[in-house]
């Protein structure tokens, strides 16, 4: 994981603000610890749809709840292109600060989000990857990966089950409905 350049984080910005086209280069994952003030700020004010906040919270949410976490079993990433836009966020979370269902050998993840106007890109796709990485260097001796996701978010689902994720057992009743709750094996 690489330091964040805080000149190209704020110039990333203005592109980010005129919605200009990114290409498809690819994605970094940075520490948000790594970040500065004004790029948590930044970060904060990504958004995704009304509609989506009801499954995911806002971007200002998940780093609020990061935040309120911060330590050694939680870890906050920003995603960013290679031309330094700051375009999504996730959190990483290992027992206690997991979910009450969460196994004592799995890491937890929560809140994946890519801004509107970046979605549909394949950066959803490359961020889980990326998490995935973190996950696994960051904690080598877990060996799943889990998450609870409604099941009406679909694209979410989708993302997911093309990942190879797999339910890990019955549909539960979760926060707003019905959530799956998937697992991945960490282990290679
Ligand atoms: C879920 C989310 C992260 C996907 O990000 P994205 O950048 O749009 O995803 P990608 O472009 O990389 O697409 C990856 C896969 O996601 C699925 N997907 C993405 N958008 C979709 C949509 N509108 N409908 C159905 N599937 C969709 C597809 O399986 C897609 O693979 P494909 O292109 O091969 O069909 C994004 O929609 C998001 O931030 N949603 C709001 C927050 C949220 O619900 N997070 C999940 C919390 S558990």
């Amino acid at each position: 994981m690489r330091a964040v350049d805080p000149a190209k984080f704020e110039a990333s910005m203005v592109d980010h603000e005129m919605q200009n086209n990114v290409a498809t280069d690819g994605l970094r994952a940075i520490n948000l610890s790594s970040l500065l003030h004004t790029q948590v700020n930044t970060l904060c004010s990504l958004q995704v749809s009304k509609p989506q906040e009801d499954f995911g919270g806002t971007f200002a949410e998940t780093v609020e709840e990061w935040r309120a976490n911060a330590g050694q079993s939680v870890l906050g990433l920003c995603f960013t292109t290679y031309s330094g836009a700051p375009v999504g966020i996730v959190l990483l979370k290992r027992p206690p600060a997991s979910p009450d269902w969460t196994p004592p050998s799995a890491v937890s993840l929560h809140g994946l989000k890519i801004a509107h106007t970046f979605q549909g890109q394949g950066f959803g796709r490359k961020a889980l990857e990326l998490a995935i990485d973190e996950a696994r260097m960051t904690w080598p001796d877990a060996t799943t990966l889990i998450l609870a996701v409604d099941a009406g978010n679909s694209a979410a689902l989708s993302l997911y089950r093309r990942f190879g994720m797999t339910d890990s057992g019955p549909i539960y009743h979760g926060r707003i409905g019905l959530e799956h709750r998937l697992e991945l094996s960490l282990t290679r």
